[in-house]
């Protein structure tokens, strides 16, 4: 698997970091309520107990329209190789221990990760875990104007297509794909029990490993779904092999991540400044890659696509701004969202990924003073960046030609 060249690359063994200067700053200042309300979300009335799981049915577009549709279940489209029972597609027949193995989860240090394939993901799947996925999930929205997928599949989806959503998370996109698209058929897939019990119709939800492969018939999805998901897929090309197979002739895939490396167009991030958000985020890419995980996957992802066969490979990139320094209302808001769910994840972040460099609890929490400073600092006009590469199956194997990597006029771009 390629990876692309970077300066995280040749990264230094991690120094003790040494002890704060200042106590930590408080951070419970930040705006959350406000964002929420501002993305029509309402942090404690959005929240559902659903059989003693904490839902993330945080959408006001979940109402009382919406059929009680299946419970999260383990995958029937799966082969069960790897895991510890065979699987069946009747869940009555099921002991009720294996339906709860794969709703169980593992805790440590005061986190909540997924049990089943534990350590497969390298972050936790706790309720603050969940927010910062539905906050990111608005901030992408807010980056792509409200575009739920640059890939041009809005007809088919109108007139019932199929679409996967791999590492569906929380499902919120799911969801609101489902809502919007009454006559498609969405299922999503997670490592993680933590979707809603009460969905769209049309929405249905798996726990399963993405990186297993799919039982499901060759050429069956419109549309497959990846956000915020590469920097944890250990093997892209067997991957982009499996949703070869499973496209339609003529279908799509799609991938939206942000890339975490720190910019500024004002020189206020520069190699010869000291920021210790940067220094984090090389650290992180260092962890994930000790982990067995690389963190700068969608940098590949374009060349990668072409490689595997598919053509009209269109990428389009977006600031994504860390803060409210942004003038423009909307990349204000943005960065509002993206700096909060950075904040708030920061112990969940750094846990697994810090401790496989070998760096100890204390170490990480010294650190993470220095960090929540970088990240309140409005003088340090930051942002990371946002891609989203899409790419079709051709329509026939013959194919060939239209393989040009194409940007998408989207990518134009103000800060
Ligand atoms: C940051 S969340 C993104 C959730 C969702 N795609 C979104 O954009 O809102 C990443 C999710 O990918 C899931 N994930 C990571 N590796 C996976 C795998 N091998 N199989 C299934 N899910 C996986 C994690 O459990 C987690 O819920």
């Amino acid at each position: 698997m390629s990876t692309n060249g970077n300066d995280s690359a040749s990264m230094p063994p991690p120094p003790p970091p040494p002890p704060p200067a200042t106590p930590p700053i408080a951070i419970a200042s930040t705006p959350e309520e406000e964002i929420y309300q501002t993305a029509g979300m309402n942090l404690s009335k959005g929240k559902e107990k659903l059989n003693g799981e904490t839902s993330s049915a945080s959408t006001s577009s979940l109402s009382g329209t919406k059929a009680p549709s299946v419970d999260t279940q383990i995958n029937p489209r799966h082969s069960g190789t790897s895991a510890d029972f065979a699987f069946e597609a009747d869940m009555s027949k099921y002991p009720a221990s294996m339906t709860s193995s794969v709703r169980a989860h593992v805790y440590e240090g005061g986190l909540r990760y997924h049990a089943y394939k534990d350590g497969k993901y390298a972050f936790p799947n706790d309720e603050t875990e969940q927010n910062r996925d539905d906050m990111k999930h608005t901030m992408a929205l807010m980056l792509t104007r409200g575009a739920f997928h640059y890939a041009p599949v809005e007809e088919v989806l109108k007139n019932g297509g199929e679409v996967l959503d791999l590492g569906t998370g929380t499902g919120i996109w799911a969801i609101e794909l489902g809502d919007k698209y009454p006559n498609a058929k969405v299922t999503g897939i997670d490592l993680s029990p933590i979707q809603p019990n009460f969905v769209p119709e049309n929405v249905h939800f798996f726990v399963d490993d993405l990186e297993e492969e799919w039982l499901d018939e060759a050429n069956k999805y419109d549309y497959i779904h990846v956000r915020h998901v590469v920097y944890s897929i250990r093997d892209r090309e067997y991957l982009l092999q499996q949703a070869m197979k499973h496209l339609k002739p003529g279908g799509y895939i799609e991938f939206q991540e942000t890339h975490y490396a720190t910019q500024s167009d004002d020189g206020t991030v520069s190699p010869t400044i000291p920021y210790a958000l940067r220094d984090f985020i090389n650290y992180l890419i260092a962890g994930m890659r000790a982990l067995g995980t690389d963190a700068l996957g969608i940098l590949s992802l374009p060349d990668e696509l072409k490689a595997a066969g598919f053509e009209e490979i269109k990428h389009t990139t977006h600031k994504a701004p860390i803060g409210s320094w942004p003038q423009d209302k909307r990349l204000r808001l943005a960065g509002l969202f993206q700096r909060t769910a950075i904040m708030d994840g920061l112990r969940g972040i750094s846990r697994r990924p810090l401790m496989a460099l070998g760096w100890t609890q204390l170490q990480i929490e010294m650190f993470l003073v220095d960090v929540r400073k970088a990240l309140m600092d409005n003088e340090v006009h930051a942002y990371l960046t946002f891609h989203v590469v899409y790419a079709r199956k051709p329509f026939s194997t013959g194919g060939g030609g239209g393989d040009q990597q194409q940007p998408d006029d989207r990518g134009k771009e103000e800060s």
